[in-house]
């Protein structure tokens, strides 16, 4: 049975949920499911937006098939190629051999390397600028190179002020019913998860999503329809403006992430310690076990605060593996303007405080606090006076 939902009066929903996926792309966990969206245009000519993943196929065939009532779809737009919105491709193109596909130049050669698919009859090219009209709509063609992969376009449906998104304005997380981002309390439930989204996946490409945000601008839009999470036909500001900073690589919020690796406890009690004395003094913290929490989380969490803490023990000679893994992750990403402080712990040769400092350099704009904290196996107690400095410099960083 489908599941099809309505958009507007011509416009269906018709992708699928999926809860059992473990982790999407194969590193990041979905413990609340992800939805793959796919969208059905009924006008003179029948256009669909993008198909689903191998593992939802079957439902979005159904709901397909469903939505079309008999119709057959004139246009497959592929917006994006990655094979989570791909992956229907070969059985559509069986079941509709007069179907049109509209992509760019890339597209069709991303196409015919995932799957030996000879789409070069049927394709209709299209570049920056150029317009299809199927009726009432007319749908302008936009490209958005690594939003997320180099041949990522999205389109503007001038007719009704419809951005169909791409991945851009996604979320992880089934829909579990509902399709608009205002039918759920999406700051609370929904909006950490479009921001580790966003982050992780297109989070190092924030110079080329200001330059579709910037696009953006320029157009009136009334809704935008993404290939993952809600649809957004209300407060478009709100994930608009997390856009904004999140592409300028700018905090949402004033306050200190502490990130500590520790293996007995030990750098853990001075992490503890340094966010109690940042609390007490009226400063916004958050705590993260770097062999705990998945780095995607801590990573989403560095891309909304101001200030970042490392606290890693020596290991190898060198800096704790789990915590090496983020900072990693948080040079690839691009993470920049923010204020860093280094705690570090060692029983005999300490190593991961310079370490730490020689990675965050590569980053642009990070400013790396003189205080370091170096702890010998446990905190001693003169050092307390070190980590109330520590809290002094974190708090003189702030903006007056
Ligand atoms: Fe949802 Fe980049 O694919």
């Amino acid at each position: 049975m489908h599941c099809i939902k309505k958009i507007t009066d011509d416009l269906t929903w018709v992708g699928a949920n999926d809860r059992r996926l473990a982790m999407f792309e194969g590193v990041y966990s979905v413990p609340n499911g992800v939805s793959y969206n796919a969208y059905l245009l009924h006008d003179e000519k029948t256009v669909l937006f993008d198909t689903a993943d191998r593992a939802v196929k079957h439902r979005f065939m159904e709901n397909l098939t469903e939505a079309l009532n008999g119709r057959t779809p004139d246009y497959l737009i592929v917006q994006h190629v990655e094979p989570d919105h791909s992956a229907g491709f070969s059985d559509l193109f069986d079941r509709y051999p007069d179907m049109k596909i509209v992509c760019n130049e890339r597209t069709m050669a991303f196409i015919k390397q995932f799957y030996d698919l000879d789409i070069g009859f049927r394709a209709h090219i299209v570049k920056e600028g150029d317009t299809l009209n199927t009726g009432r709509h007319n749908l302008h063609f936009i490209m958005a190179p690594m939003v997320h992969w180099p041949e990522v376009m999205v389109t503007y449906d001038s007719t009704d002020k419809i951005l169909f998104s791409a991945d851009a304005f996604g979320s992880f997380g089934a829909l579990n019913g509902a399709i608009f981002a205002d039918e759920v309390d999406y700051d609370k439930d929904y909006m950490d998860e479009a921001r580790r989204y966003y982050t992780n996946i297109v989070g190092k490409y924030g110079a080329q999503t200001a330059a579709l945000l910037k696009k953006a601008s320029e157009i009136e839009i009334n809704m935008i329809c993404p290939l993952h999470g809600f649809v957004w036909r209300k407060d478009l500001q709100n994930i608009l403006s997390k856009y904004m900073l999140w592409s300028s690589y700018t905090p949402e919020e004033e306050g200190v992430m502490i990130a500590y690796a520790s293996v007995y406890g030990n750098t853990e009690n001075a992490a503890e310690i340094l966010a109690s004395r940042l609390r007490d003094r009226g400063i916004k913290t958050a705590m993260y076990d770097v062999s705990v929490t998945p780095k995607a989380y801590i990573l989403s969490a560095a891309f909304r605060w101001s200030h970042l803490v490392f606290a890693s023990t020596t290991y190898n000679a060198g800096i704790f593996v789990t915590m090496e893994a983020l900072i990693n992750d948080l040079v690839a990403h691009n993470i920049q303007n923010r204020t860093a402080l280094i705690i570090e712990n060692g029983s005999w040769a300490s190593t991961s405080g310079g370490q730490i400092r020689q990675m965050l350099e590569r980053c642009k704009n990070i400013t790396i606090l003189e205080n370091v904290l170096s702890i010998k196996s446990s905190l001693k107690a003169e050092q307390l006076l070190e980590i109330d400095r520590m809290v002094d410099a974190l708090i003189a960083s702030f903006p007056v």
